[in-house]
């Protein structure tokens, strides 16, 4: 069994909305992401993922896929509504047989398991008593926590409890973008609360199960640089790196909401009530790693328009990935040093790095990504020199093993180091795909 001090995990992530398909197999019941999904409008592309990857019935084929790659940890989610169904009460053990068997056939192809508990799928039927923004929906994820320790404990290998609460939160309730598609700013700081609750419910739940693995969770984080040295977009910038940022950091490892956040959003009419102390101890109980979700570095200016008072620059002469996310290597190191020094976590892993681009299987058969390669060595150059200087970063995953739904952008934009042709459903290794292969070979036997 993995322990805090084993082998540097070189791993790839999924989440199971983006890839499982089967939406309502085997009992399996809805999320707030089927029933957004079947909205009109919602989707860029028109798409759903009923169908996804197709990895519920081509899971053993997707395990070989990442044999084949060579990789020794594989972070995927739990989708809570396939294994109950209605969120809380009755266990679906179709689905909890599922994640059973790929279980052990990563054991059987000694990959270690890296779960995540939230990787935005709430039950629908959760969501049709006030989802997120209603206390309860802390003591429901509670259930569903000591269900899967209970069932998984032993054969997991690196827990995360909740993948990015930032975009649950604002994409899912304030921009809207996201189900359950709100737009109400007090309603995702509320959110925002519940998820930060929810994971220190789990963390205690995990710790009284005598679980020795390590347990975190994934924050998507990113250095924000002001446009200028003007007084006013350096305010701007630190006001939404709190926004982004400190929101979520400050509170897990301090036990407090940032008091220049309160005192802005208490400014513009929305009063957060700070962390009373029972919750401030249960959200900044000690944690075994802090996850982070890199892509890129934001530019932030003054602005009126936005509650924050800020906006974000693009560049001309940068570089930008098809999601528009500005290529930003440097930010990795930046990003581990800083929160070393203001959060100092226990260790630290890159719980997701990758770059979109509109990808082509050419005539030869052949998927030839240059760009991603140079995106995911630039960024491993960074990792590897902030591992050289010290810092406590204890593995890596890309996103993604293959091609996938990207949200609400449906499939209009491949992350994957395979490409996947969605009318055949084929995998087929892009070159970035083998280029990881050969860096996980050789890391492999210089790091262990
Ligand atoms: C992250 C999500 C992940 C994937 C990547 C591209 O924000 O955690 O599911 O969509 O972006």
């Amino acid at each position: 069994m993995y322990s805090k001090r084993e082998e540097f995990l070189w791993g790839v992530a999924t989440a199971a909305y983006q890839i499982e398909g089967a939406w309502n197999e085997d009992g399996k019941d809805e999320s707030i992401w089927d029933r957004f999904v079947h909205t009109p409008g919602n989707v860029a592309d028109g798409t759903t993922g009923d169908i996804a990857c197709d990895h519920y019935h081509r899971m053993e084929e997707d395990v070989a896929l990442l044999k084949e790659l060579g990789v020794n940890a594989y972070r995927f989610s739990i989708s809570w509504p396939r294994v109950l169904p209605q969120g809380r009460g009755k266990v679906n053990e179709k689905g909890v047989d599922f994640y059973r068997r790929l279980l052990d056939k990563l054991k059987e192809n000694h990959i270690h398991a890296v779960v995540t508990l939230y990787h935005w799928d709430l039950p629908q039927a959760l969501q049709d008593t006030g989802g997120w923004k209603n206390p309860e929906s802390v003591f429901a994820f509670q259930e569903y926590a000591h269900l899967v320790f209970s069932r998984f404990g032993q054969d997991v290998d690196l827990w995360i409890t909740h993948n990015e609460p930032w975009v649950v939160a604002f994409v899912g309730h304030y921009e809207g973008r996201h189900p359950p598609g709100e737009r109400d700013f007090a309603t995702a700081l509320c959110v925002s609360r519940h998820l930060l609750l929810s994971h220190g419910h789990a963390v205690k739940i995990f710790r009284g199960e005598n679980l020795k693995t390590p347990i975190g969770i994934a924050l998507n984080l990113s250095p924000i640089h002001p446009f200028s040295h003007d007084q006013e977009d350096r305010e701007a910038a630190y006001r939404f790196d709190g926004y982004l940022n400190r929101w979520f950091l400050d509170p897990l490892f301090r036990g407090q909401f940032p008091q220049d956040m309160l005192d802005w959003y208490a400014q513009k009419g929305f009063a957060v009530l700070p962390l009373q102390e029972e919750e401030s101890r249960l959200i900044s109980q000690p944690i075994d790693f802090l996850g982070i979700n890199y892509y890129t570095r934001h530019i932030i200016k003054r602005g009126s328009q936005s509650l924050l008072e800020s906006e974000g620059v693009r560049l001309s002469n940068r570089e930008y990935s098809d999601t528009g996310w500005e290529v930003y290597p440097e930010g990795l190191r930046e990003l581990i040093v800083r929160l070393t020094q203001d959060y100092a976590p226990f260790a630290i892993y890159i719980t997701e790095n990758g770059f979109a681009y509109p990808d082509v299987l050419e005539d030869d058969g052949r998927i030839r990504d240059a760009k991603r390669i140079v995106y995911l060595s630039q960024h491993l150059r960074e990792l590897t020199q902030a591992m050289e200087q010290g810092y406590p970063v204890r593995g890596y995953f890309v996103w993604s093993i293959m091609d996938n739904f990207e949200w609400n952008a449906g499939f209009s934009k491949r992350f994957g180091l395979a490409y996947v042709d969605y009318h055949t459903l084929r995998r087929i290794p892009k070159e970035s795909f083998f280029w990881y292969r050969e860096f996980c070979t050789r890391k492999k036997t210089i790091m262990t």
